[in-house]
């Protein structure tokens, strides 16, 4: 039964204050989480750094950052609270960032994935993400590789024309409906339904441990590290 009347989300710059329920998304989204302190730094310290966040009302359901290398836009970080997966806040989130990086004079867009992250690579090809390379044995916790994605030219017809279908759906998708727990009622093709898939052995289900760009206090995406 819907309890609560639906809800709009916005997406804001993340600050300080949002540190914590980062965190906390952080902890059920990724393996190997980012120090609490690599927010804060990236935050006071990295003028290449934007982060954004969406909210519904006070409370904070996922966020994403990137990068701006000169002309290049990398995607560092993306994940939305488990609870509130399956809405269109990843969508929203990935059309503020490449607003953001477009508007900041990006070319194109980039990132990386784990191959075992369906509902991430799914999200990004959606968005014209394509595979250019793969960094081998990226992920440190467990050696998986990093398969690196990236958008055509931000400003070229085809992603235009893309990411514009894009927004109008977003943007006529219904609002989210929170039932009597005050957590977002779940469509078909949920998280669950897609973990127990994942867990079958079917694609299309969650990795395990989400899986971007390794925390900042490591080499940064331009670096030797890069591969193609
Ligand atoms: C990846 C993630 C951010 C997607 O967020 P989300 O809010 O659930 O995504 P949306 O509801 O906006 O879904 C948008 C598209 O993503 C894809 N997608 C998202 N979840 C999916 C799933 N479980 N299975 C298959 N496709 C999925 C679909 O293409 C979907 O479009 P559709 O609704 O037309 O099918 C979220 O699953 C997450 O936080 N995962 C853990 C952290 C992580 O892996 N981050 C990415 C690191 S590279």
């Amino acid at each position: 039964m819907v309890a609560r009347p639906p809800v709009a989300i916005v997406v804001d710059r993340m600050s300080v204050d949002d540190l914590g329920a980062v965190q906390e998304i952080e902890r059920e989204s990724f393996t190997t989480p980012w120090p609490p302190n690599a927010y804060r730094s990236e935050l006071e310290n990295n003028r290449l750094a934007h982060y954004i966040v969406a909210r519904y009302e006070d409370r904070l359901v996922g966020f994403a950052g990137m990068w701006m290398m000169v002309d290049e836009a990398h995607i560092t970080t993306f994940a939305v609270r488990k609870a509130w997966r399956r809405q269109g806040i990843g969508e929203r989130l990935l059309l503020a960032l490449l607003d953001l990086a477009k508007a900041r004079g990006a070319r194109e867009a980039t990132l990386e994935v784990r191959p075992s992250n369906h509902p991430a690579r799914r999200l990004y090809e959606k968005y014209g993400f394509a595979l250019v390379g793969v960094r081998a044995r990226y992920y440190t916790d467990d050696n998986e590789d990093a398969l690196v994605m990236t958008t055509q030219a931000l400003d070229g017809r085809q992603m235009r024309d893309r990411i514009a279908a894009l927004r109008a759906a977003v943007a006529r998708r219904p609002d989210v409906e929170l039932g009597d727990d005050g957590l977002p009622i779940r469509r078909a093709g949920t998280e669950a339904q897609a973990q127990g898939a994942v867990e079958g052995g079917a694609s299309g289900g969650e990795s395990a441990g989400g899986g971007r760009a390794v925390a900042p206090d490591v080499p940064r995406p331009n670096d030797s590290r890069r591969s193609s």
